[in-house]
């Protein structure tokens, strides 16, 4: 009792402290337009309500939305909030508090114009919090909502901003079982007479036995590796059956070799190295990535090209000499910097691993981080990375608007026109990613030009809180994607960014990266992981390796799903599949989870229906007329629609 009483009076007797919200570390807060300003609206200007001028507080944006930890220590919090004076047009919000799961303050519409509004929310007992800005209901033009002289009253601890309410990441990807499970591409292109390479991806216990049935002459399989290498003689296509058995069974699948001029008749899978190491980047992380690739199982499941993204030249100015020097040797030929000692043993290091190598440079006189670019010397350069032996080139547009000569579509695509025939000439295959951030409608002319896939827009990096709105952007150019042609929205980005010595989180919840890779896998877009390899974790591999996933991605028919039942916070993605069977994905872009459906007239099928969960591996049973799903915040549930059966 004495006890009791004596924690109490210490209880009362701790002050309560005064946090200004412009104050905490809003790197988790979200908005729909921009970033969260400090002391400043969003249009940079001084914070102004009904006339006032205020010093403290947080320019926003609808949808504007911050998660906040509390744990029952903050009291109350208060703000002058309404939408910005230089908001310089018609806008309308309405700013909600919701605590553990209950709405606790709601606004009513506050319209541009209207006098500031006093915000006053009793947190007491709170432990997790959503603050909203939302659209009132005529979309998000001009509503650049504030929170003016916003403080929070706290005792103990101050609210910390999160990410999001708790999420468990649920592993949901089954375990590969010890029985072989045969992973490769239905259809792989090349062209006749250049060098081969393909290891076939197979889970499974090892040791695995590899054989082949209908191969082209002149292609070999170890059939200790499942390694297939060699050249295609001539144009055709070679209908091959794999084999794969160990002690535990055996699998077979189909693969069908389409030489002629077609590459990446699916989606490229592989590896960038941007995000986890930037201009850290060295010969020998390049060598690890491509160890970890067989060893953590991406292989097994399709990853194939290791790619270096920038830096990997010489720069004029560098902090690390040893990625200074001479750009080019007295012949012209491309130097790399010192920590690239020989680019070719590089490529020769991964190819032994039966994976590709990529690599990167720009048009312009300069990458984007100032490292030698190809200006001037394309043809050289392509036949020196063909040297090396290369297997993917990526383009980045750069400093090339400089040297352009002009901004018209003509001037846009001479760069790309003039690589892409380059690459063509060269005496092993190169595919072309044209990097130029969706510029002049890229994916109307990307294939013409020579490329196989093209960014349709900026840096996913700085997008990350955007990523449904990056997708349905990306499938609005869905017409143009197709075998041999991939709009290409960024890599995916779970995990750990780099620099490796340091990896930090991207920062998505669990459900937001199930969400992430269903999207980027319904819109049959090239998956690259681009986050540090060196320290994946079990819950991140099970996002980037599941092989009933991956298999819509890298479908034969290439199509990219058409968004359908699209509402403010859920929506459907809805892809056709080769076997005439549906993928949908049943999306919750919400702060809460929703209840989705997706009804058969919406994905195009009827009567009676098989549906397969196919993150989990699991027949959900025979569904007739719709299929409704509860779905978490930011989260999916991607399912496969396919003939019931008699
Ligand atoms: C950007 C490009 C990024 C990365 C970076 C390297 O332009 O979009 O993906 O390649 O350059 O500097």
């Amino acid at each position: 009792m004495r006890r009791l009483a004596l924690l109490c009076c210490l209880a009362s007797a701790a002050a309560a402290e005064t946090v200004y919200l412009n104050d905490l570390d809003l790197a988790p807060m979200r908005q729909g337009w921009g970033t969260p300003q400090l002391n400043r609206s969003i249009r940079e200007q001084p914070l102004s309500l009904g006339g006032k001028v205020f010093d403290k507080g947080v320019g926003s944006h609808a949808r504007s939305e911050l998660w906040l930890q509390l744990d029952g220590q903050t009291e109350r919090f208060q703000a002058v909030i309404g939408i910005d004076d230089n908001a310089n047009g018609a806008g309308s919000v309405v700013y909600q508090v919701w605590a553990d799961g209950k709405r606790i303050y709601d606004s009513g519409v506050i319209k541009t114009g209207e006098p500031a509004k006093e915000m006053d929310v009793d947190l007491r007992g709170a432990r997790q919090v959503l603050m909203l800005i939302n659209d009132a209901g005529d979309g998000i033009n001009f509503d650049h909502g504030d929170y003016c002289d916003a403080r929070f009253t706290y005792t103990g601890a101050p609210p910390k901003p999160i990410v999001g309410p708790d999420e468990e990441p649920v592993i949901l990807t089954p375990k590969p079982g010890p029985a072989p499970r045969l992973n490769n591409v239905k259809r792989y292109g090349c062209r006749p007479g250049h060098p081969f390479l393909y290891r076939i991806p197979c889970q499974g216990d090892r040791p695995l036995r590899f054989s082949a049935d209908g191969l082209p002459a002149g292609i070999q399989l170890d059939p200790g590796t499942g390694i297939l290498s060699g050249t295609v003689p001539a144009k055709g296509e070679y209908r091959v059956v794999l084999h794969a058995e160990n002690a535990a069974g055996k699998a077979e699948r189909p693969f069908t070799i389409v030489a002629g001029d077609t590459l990446a008749p699916t989606p490229p899978m592989g590896w960038n190295d941007w995000y986890a190491h930037y201009d850290n980047v060295t010969d020998a992380l390049m060598r690890q990535a491509a160890d970890l690739m067989l060893s953590n199982g991406m292989a097994d499941v399709g990853y194939a090209y290791v790619d270096i993204d920038d830096c990997w030249m010489t720069a004029e100015h560098h902090r690390d000499p040893q990625r200074q020097g001479p750009t080019r040797a007295a012949d012209g030929t491309l130097l790399p910097n010192q920590h690239f000692p020989d680019m070719k043993a590089l490529a020769d290091y991964v190819h032994g691993r039966g994976l590709k190598a990529g690599l990167y440079t720009s048009p312009g006189p300069t990458t984007c981080a100032g490292f030698a670019g190809a200006w001037q010397h394309e043809a050289q350069d392509a036949r020196t990375f063909a040297d090396w032996g290369f297997d993917l080139l990526k383009y980045d547009w750069c400093s090339y608007g400089g040297v352009a000569g002009g901004n018209d579509l003509a001037a846009m695509q001479k760069p790309y026109r003039l690589m892409g025939e380059l690459l063509k000439q060269q005496a092993r295959d190169i595919q072309l990613n044209l990097c130029q951030y969706g510029m002049g409608n890229v994916w109307e002319w990307g294939a013409e030009v020579g490329g196989q896939s093209w960014r349709t827009a900026g840096d996913l990096g700085g997008e990350l809180s955007r990523l449904f709105e990056v997708a349905l952007h990306n499938c609005e150019h869905r017409a143009w994607n197709g075998p041999g042609a991939w709009n290409d929205p960024d890599y995916i980005l779970v995990g750990n960014t780099g620099p490796a010595a340091n990896p930090r989180p991207f920062g998505l919840t669990p459900n937001e990266s199930y969400s992430f890779m269903s999207l980027w896998c319904l819109m049959a877009s090239p998956l690259f992981y681009s986050g540090d390899m060196g320290s994946l974790d079990a819950f991140t591999l099970n996002v980037l390796c599941n092989p009933e996933v991956i298999e819509l991605d890298q479908d034969p028919l290439g199509q990219c799903a058409a968004p359908a039942v699209l509402n403010a916070e859920t929506f459907l993605l809805v892809k056709d599949l080769e076997d005439g069977s549906k993928a949908v994905g049943l999306f919750n872009r919400g702060e809460f989870p929703a209840e989705v459906t997706a009804p058969w007239a919406a994905i195009g099928v009827q009567g009676r229906r098989m549906v397969r969960d196919l993150w989990r591996g699991r027949e959900l049973g025979v569904m007739e007329g719709s299929y409704t799903a509860r779905v978490a915040r930011h989260g999916v549930v991607l399912v496969k629609v396919a003939e019931a059966g008699p």
